[in-house]
């Protein structure tokens, strides 16, 4: 089964939206396999956001995840990873469509609440960032 990294950003945990957040993707239908409110540390947010290494925002996407703690959490299911992307919205929260997370929650493009990763190679890079294998759980029967 697909499984994918989310993350709620420090914004987005420092207004309380963890719950909101959280209640989206449950009632979507897909399983949460991992959880967990850390700060990251500077080494760890440089490598997760390694791509952007060479953009002129780097250094603040950088200072501003490390900003405060984040809620870290792997998800299951069918498409997990494209429709999390979805239900997140485009990158950007003034193109992001109205019931979108970011969409309804987000106003610029730095704090804009919610992390996803935009591909299997990627979920499979972050989950391992962030998560050890014995941090994730299994379900043996899904209802
Ligand atoms: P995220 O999905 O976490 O992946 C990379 C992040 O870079 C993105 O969300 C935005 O929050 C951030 N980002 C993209 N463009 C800019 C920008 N021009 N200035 C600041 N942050 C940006």
């Amino acid at each position: 089964m697909e499984k994918t990294y989310l993350m709620v950003k420090p914004d987005g945990v420092q207004r309380n939206l963890i719950g909101e957040i959280v209640a989206r993707f449950e009632k979507k239908g897909f399983h949460l396999v991992g959880a967990k409110l850390m700060s990251i540390p500077k080494e760890l947010a440089e490598e997760h956001y390694g791509e952007h290494k060479e953009r002129p925002f780097f250094g603040e996407l950088v200072d501003f995840i490390t900003s405060g703690p984040v809620f870290a959490m792997v998800w299951q299911g069918e498409n997990v990873i494209a429709t999390a992307r979805q239900m997140m919205g485009s990158t950007n929260p003034k193109d992001a469509a109205p019931g979108t997370i970011r969409g309804d929650f987000g106003i610029t493009v730095g704090k804009n609440v919610i992390h996803g990763s935009d591909s299997p190679a990627s979920a499979e890079r972050e989950i391992g960032l962030f998560f050890k294998q014995d941090e994730l759980v299994e379900y043996s029967k899904l209802v």
